[in-house]
């Protein structure tokens, strides 16, 4: 008997050595990690529990046969992370460069499968040469078993990619159709088509990292959520981000305890608008002001920053953020704040994540190039996540909300459920200046003095709109509020709206304009 355990011992010494010491020390000199150093990094000490370590590929061509390692170039298992159940693959680039058998498919295939059945995260180590090219058709075939897993768990639990290596080809499109990507600086990087195949079709020059790096995918492309310096901050921020999202779409979001007796006004809030409407302001500064320990992370930090995504807690309770950013082109709304916002919308209303948003929006950014390319369609689609959107849904407008960003933010129309303004708001179809030379363009063309008459009619339009009390006459903000009692008033509203029920009426799905 003993023998047969010490047997067991050694098979699973050596299926933990993937593909030798040789290519351990290779993987290291690249600066990158193995995958069972991730897993031991990512998820709670001695809490990994591995399936599948003996399973071998089933090729024969091109010498494979006489080629084995056991587990086949992919980690799987179950952990836990905060104490909490995730399932996970770790791809290791030490077996045939990580790349993706039929086996190797299958393998995640099943830790996919039981991720759904038993309603807990999937997260993805993604460090792969791409499809094994030995077996061909085979391999395609695995990746579009996982394409289809990876639909089909979209909305049912939180899954997660993080990129630590190649991740080419086709192979893109698994991390793509998950939720939240993680990459990390100079060793990781994802494209369609690698730089050689850009020189031979485009004739362009360009290195892998300027291509496909974490910082080109996190700042220019916007298919990076997150980018790090380097695989432990990685992990770590994987983790981070798991403590603010449920198990699956039935759970709710861990919270944290908070002494509510304890919370006092933020006096702060009360002078950060500035006394010009046209200066700027950094919002990030109001969203720490209002957050638990000032604790805010932020999704998608480097792209379309006119807009602000990110979790934080308000009196212990998760909350998704969507905020203009009057720092960043004033806040406006243009074609990629409009795609990241919606999608960050969707991932809460998805997970039960109330949303908070703060309003400070000129309005749509004006000009042939977002219309060309299509502001409507894409500004559409932010508008559509908010009305489908049934989480408790609460807004602030702490300065502008104009024209048609005003309906997009969140509106009383679009089922916010707690409207508040601060006394600074102007909400209205469109800034004063441009207002009034509009509707008083005779009366200025006549006068004597157009700029005196240019004045004068403009500080009447800003006594008249540019206030938030006509939208309090209406109800359409439910109340104007002190900036400094903001944060004890979203506690109030979140907490009346823990027992909110809205739903959507019956249909196979919406058609978002995509
Ligand atoms: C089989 C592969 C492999 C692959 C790498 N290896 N990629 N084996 N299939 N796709 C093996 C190598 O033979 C080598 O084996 C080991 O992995 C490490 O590879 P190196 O080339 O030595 O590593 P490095 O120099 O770091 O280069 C990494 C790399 C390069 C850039 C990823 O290996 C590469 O270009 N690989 C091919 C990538 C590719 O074209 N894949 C197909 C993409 S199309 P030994 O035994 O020496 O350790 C695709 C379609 C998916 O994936 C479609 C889905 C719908």
């Amino acid at each position: 008997m003993k023998d047969k355990i010490d047997k067991l011992s050694k098979l699973k010494e050596e299926a933990k050595l993937g593909g030798g010491e040789e290519r351990i020390k290779s993987q290291h000199e690249k600066g990158k990690l193995t995958a069972r150093e991730r897993i031991e990094l990512l998820v709670d000490e001695g809490s990994f529990d591995e399936v599948d370590m003996f399973v071998k590929h089933r090729a024969k061509d091109f010498g494979l046969d006489k080629q084995h390692f056991p587990g086949d170039g992919v980690v799987t298992g179950f952990a836990k992370i905060d104490g909490r159940p995730i399932a996970l693959f770790s791809q290791d680039f030490t077996v045939f460069g990580g790349s993706l058998s039929e086996t190797h498919a299958e393998k995640i295939v099943k830790v996919m499968k039981m991720a759904m059945k038993t309603g807990i995260p999937l997260i993805g180590l993604n460090d792969s040469g791409g499809a094994r090219i030995q077996e061909g058709v085979v391999s395609l075939g695995g990746y579009a078993d996982i394409f289809l897993l990876n639909t089909l768990a979209s909305g049912v639990i939180p899954q997660i990619s993080v990129v630590l290596g190649p991740c080419a080809g086709g192979a893109v499109y698994s991390p793509a159709i998950t939720d939240f990507i993680f990459m990390v600086k100079n060793t990781s990087y994802m494209f369609v088509t690698g730089p050689n195949v850009v020189k031979t079709v485009t004739h362009e020059d360009v290195s892998f990292e300027e291509l496909g790096g974490a910082e080109t995918h996190a700042s220019k492309s916007g298919v990076a959520h997150f980018v790090c310096e380097n695989e432990i901050e990685t992990l770590l921020n994987v983790r981070k981000l798991l403590s603010f999202i449920p198990l699956n779409y039935r759970d709710k979001s861990p919270e944290k305890e908070f002494d509510i007796s304890k919370l006092t006004y933020e006096p702060k809030l009360d002078d950060i608008i500035p006394d010009s409407a046209n200066k700027p302001y950094d919002m990030k500064e109001v969203i720490n002001l209002l957050s638990d320990e000032q604790d805010f992370f932020e999704v998608h930090q480097f792209y379309a920053e006119n807009i602000i995504c990110g979790f934080c807690r308000l009196g212990g309770m998760s909350v998704g953020v969507i905020a203009n950013q009057p720092q960043v082109l004033a806040g406006v709304l243009d074609i990629n704040a409009s795609t990241k916002a919606a999608r960050f919308v969707r991932f809460c209303d998805a997970f039960n994540i109330p949303i908070l948003v703060l309003v400070d929006v000129p309005g749509f950014l004006p000009g042939t190039e977002q219309e060309w390319n299509g502001i409507i369609r894409h500004g559409a689609k932010l508008l559509f996540a908010f009305s489908e959107a049934t989480v408790p849904k609460i807004t602030v407008i702490t300065r502008k909300a104009y024209g048609g960003a005003y309906d997009v933010m969140n509106s009383k129309h679009i089922r916010g459920d707690f409207n508040f303004a601060w006394p600074f708001a102007e909400i209205a179809v469109m800034g004063p200046k441009g207002a009034v030379e509009i509707i008083f363009k005779k009366e200025i063309s006549k006068a004597a003095n157009p700029e005196k008459e240019i004045e004068k009619k403009l500080s009447e339009y800003i006594e008249k709109f540019a206030n938030p009390y006509i939208t309090a006459e209406r109800g359409y903000v439910d109340d104007v509020i002190i900036p400094r009692e903001t944060k004890q008033k979203l506690i109030n509203a979140f907490n009346l709206l823990r027992t909110k029920v809205d739903t959507n009426p019956k249909k196979k799905h919406g058609n978002i304009p995509l």
